[in-house]
């Protein structure tokens, strides 16, 4: 071993003999270095990196730039909006593929043609072990030919940066705070005024209440929906059906006469009397509307919308893990992993008959995070 004559392969053969591996056979992949045929597959597994690259850097553009957000016509096929998640999952798996193929063919077609056999060992390694692992990490170094073919190494270099950027540049999404965007949604007034500034505001809500409208933009009055029927209700702005009120959808539910009564009876004390203020002063209204009750399509587990409603049962399902509500009993989570109750949307008819919330939802809805409130402030002196 301390033989000054021994080459870097010796070593390295020495070391791999001591660890019971046995060379079978080993030649380079090209014999002469810097033949055309080698130049021609460093140019094919540099251009796999560089697409790489591109790819990378289409996911980053479309990641920031690419419209997410459905328009007017609320995520139908011609929206944009709609391919936005499959645009970027495009991008980002080419890239991926690129760059693994890449690496692929760069170990398959560019590193030595080697057959070894290796019997395993235990025990700690000793010093003279790790001097053979250097010579054989030094071996392996040469052999992938990074300090003689610059040009892959540049090229996997201009691969793997985009890539490295495309995987932190999600987090850009905990720079912004999201203020209230938590915990209030298009149902509360103000909120809503906010973000639908103008004449649309003026129009939708009669500058008051947010009314409620089904995802064609239809306003919903009490007579649309059937004894024991339901539907997805959103609010009536521009935007209220859209993907940037997330946390906004809403089942209303037509109660048949004896779900309502049991409602009525078990309603939650924050229920009972909601009270808001209003440009014009106090006002009182009773979270249900008559026999209509609305709820938070948003599961309270992860957030799938929970919309299988069983009329004979009275429960809401949640497809997603099935977590099952009373919609008797405040919606309050009986089955599966769900802990809080669905939020529910306190209702009333506005002067021209259509269906309005009269407040946010009491609770935040969605899924708990660390510092929501999970009731509302004064619950305590209203019960
Ligand atoms: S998201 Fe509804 S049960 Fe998990």
């Amino acid at each position: 071993m301390n033989d000054p004559k021994l080459t870097r392969f010796d070593v390295f053969r020495e070391g791999l003999r001591r660890d019971g591996i046995e060379i079978l056979h080993y030649e380079p992949r090209y014999p002469k270095p810097g033949t055309k045929p080698e130049k021609r597959m460093e140019r094919i597994v540099g251009f796999l990196f560089i697409l790489a690259g591109v790819f990378s850097l289409l996911f980053l553009a479309a990641y920031i730039w690419w419209p997410w957000e459905y328009g007017d016509g609320a995520g139908d096929w011609s929206d944009p909006a709609r391919s936005y998640t499959s645009v970027i999952g495009i991008c980002l798996g080419l890239s991926l593929l690129f760059f693994a193929i890449g690496i692929l063919t760069w170990a398959k077609k560019l590193l030595p043609v080697e057959e070894l056999v290796q019997d395993r060992h235990d025990g700690p390694s000793s010093k003279e072990d790790r001097k053979i692992t250097e010579a054989t990490v030094d071996t392996v170094v040469g052999d992938i030919g990074l300090k003689r073919r610059p040009f892959l190494k540049k090229a996997a270099l201009v691969g793997a940066a985009p890539l490295g950027l495309a995987a932190i540049a999600p987090l850009g999404g905990l720079i912004k705070d999201p203020e209230d965007m938590l915990t209030k949604t298009g149902w509360d007034p103000e909120y809503a005024e906010t973000k639908a500034k103008g004449e649309q505001a003026g129009v939708f809500q009669g500058g008051k209440f947010v009314r409620l409208m089904m995802r064609d933009g239809t306003m919903v009055r009490p007579d649309m929906v059937s004894v024991g029927g339901q539907i997805t209700v959103y609010p009536a702005y521009e935007h209220g059906a859209s993907n940037k009120e997330a946390l906004a959808p809403t089942l209303l539910i037509h109660l048949r006469e004896q779900d309502a009564e049991e409602l009525r009876e078990n309603l939650y004390p924050m229920y009972e009397e909601v009270s808001v203020s209003t440009p014009e002063g106090e006002h009182e209204s009773t979270a249900m509307f008559g026999n209509f009750v609305a709820y938070s399509k948003i599961c309270t587990h992860v957030g799938c919308p929970a919309s299988l409603y069983e009329q004979q049962s009275q429960r809401l399902l949640c497809p997603c893990h099935q977590s099952q509500f009373n919609v008797v009993d405040n919606a309050a989570p009986i089955f599966g992993p769900a802990t809080r109750h669905l939020p529910m949307l306190p209702l009333e008819v506005d002067d021209d008959g259509y269906l309005i919330a009269t407040s946010d939802y009491l609770v935040p809805p969605g899924p708990a995070f660390w510092n929501r409130p999970s009731l509302p402030e004064g619950w305590e002196d209203k019960q």
